[in-house]
């Protein structure tokens, strides 16, 4: 009988065997409306070795594509890139099922495999720059730790020029084409912005010194195989440069407003600010938190020189969902935006306070004190929201010439 699920060629000796998760939609927190997949990668040399294996419910259909090719107990060696369970799920009963010769990962990553599995079997580290000769091909491998797990790292096959670059590069994207060159480029640039702003944004210092280190390899890379998404095998120099771009967080004339509302006032605000920085040239998103989720905040604040948050007071308190977006903002760091706080209060009217403490927290440079309305706003309120869009408009242009 043919396996219900086949293994895809990527290169001489590499195979995609990985997995398509069609229905999710929450990795951890970050909204994934197209889905994602988990790569895994065989290659077929003298030995035969499995790169990275995918989440747990997912092992049928990764050993179903290395059935494909191979016999499953032909694997003679497993290399674990990153521990995260997306790519180690599966890995104690694949390795209890095909029961490789040895296993490897990086030296942090042997620690994260124990403390995740309790697995009594051994695991062997590889350090960095180190070059392990396996069946007959030559795998080189780099420490990316931070990038975005300490654990992490890459690997380089020189026989391929093929770069398996672990979650860096990927995109959730569930998807029958497995290479990037199927897919339109609108597609691949959203959905690998949206990673990146995600996942990676924390560790963009990190993200342009391994490009550099990459470079400095002085080898030739022709394809790169993440475990999200499309494979890299045509222009390389699109991602590499979107990646560049991603990584440097360079300002740019663009506010993104957001924002939620008890009884509508504090979006009036919002409206008030966003049409004044329209006028003041900003090219302006509105982002509704009863409608927006906490990663396409992130996604529409990668390539945005500004940040405007409003939240009504509820019991002397920031609105919860403002205080969501705010934790996850704050813990993906993002750089270099000017902005403010606003909102609306009855009473005490801590919200909008505690907005603009959060934004100093996150180093965003407040164009003025959070402005703040009772109740309702009046003409003369909405006027003074007018002023605070033009006031972030004038400072964005001042930004862009410094
Ligand atoms: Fe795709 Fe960090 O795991």
């Amino acid at each position: 009988m043919p396996a219900p699920f086949e293994a895809v060629k990527v290169s001489e000796h590499v195979y995609w065997v990985g997995a398509i998760d069609w229905g999710i939609r929450d990795f951890h927190g970050y909204s994934t409306s197209r889905g994602s997949t988990y790569n895994a990668y065989l290659i077929v040399a003298d030995d035969i070795i499995l790169v990275d294996t995918v989440k747990a419910p997912f092992k049928d259909e990764l050993l179903s594509r290395v059935a494909s090719v191979v016999d499953p107990h032909d694997i003679r060696y497993v290399i674990s890139l990153h521990s995260e369970m997306d790519h180690t799920g599966s890995l104690p009963q694949v390795l209890r099922e095909v029961e490789p010769e040895k296993v490897f990962a990086s030296r942090m990553g042997v620690k994260a495999l124990t403390d995740h599995f309790h697995m009594d079997r051994e695991i062997i580290a590889v350090g960095d720059g180190d070059i392990l000769a396996l069946g007959g091909v030559d795998l080189t491998f780099l420490e990316t730790r931070m990038l975005h797990w300490p654990d992490s790292m890459v690997a380089y096959l020189a026989r391929d020029h093929l770069l398996f670059s672990q979650d860096g590069f990927g995109m959730h994207l569930a998807a029958s084409e497995r290479f990037a060159d199927e897919i339109p480029d609108s597609v691949l640039v959203e959905e690998g912005e949206r990673y990146f702003a995600n996942i990676l944004l924390p560790f963009s210092p990190l993200v342009l010194k391994l490009l550099e280190r990459v470079s400095n390899l002085g080898v030739e890379i022709d394809i790169i195989a993440p475990d999200h998404g499309p494979i890299w095998r045509e222009d390389l120099g699109k991602i590499l440069g979107l990646y560049s771009k991603w990584a440097t967080q360079e300002p740019a004339n663009k506010a993104v407003v957001v924002f939620d509302t008890m009884w509508g006032s504090t979006e009036k605000m919002a409206g008030a600010i966003g049409e004044a920085m329209t006028r003041g040239g900003l090219k302006v998103v509105l982002l509704p938190l009863k409608s927006s989720h906490r990663s396409d905040v992130a996604a529409q604040l990668l390539g945005a020189g500004a940040l405007l948050v409003g939240t009504p007071t509820i019991n002397n308190m920031m609105f919860p969902t403002v205080a969501d977006v705010l934790t996850y903002l704050e813990g993906l760091k993002p750089k270099n935006l000017v902005g403010a706080a606003f909102g609306s209060y009855g009473w005490s009217g801590e919200g909008a306070k505690l907005v603009g403490e959060a934004l100093d927290r996150m180093d965003v440079e407040q164009v003025r004190d959070p402005v703040r309305v009772k109740y309702v706003p009046d003409d003369e309120a909405l006027e003074a929201c007018g002023d605070l869009g033009a006031a972030v408009a004038k400072r964005m242009k001042e930004v862009a010439n410094e």
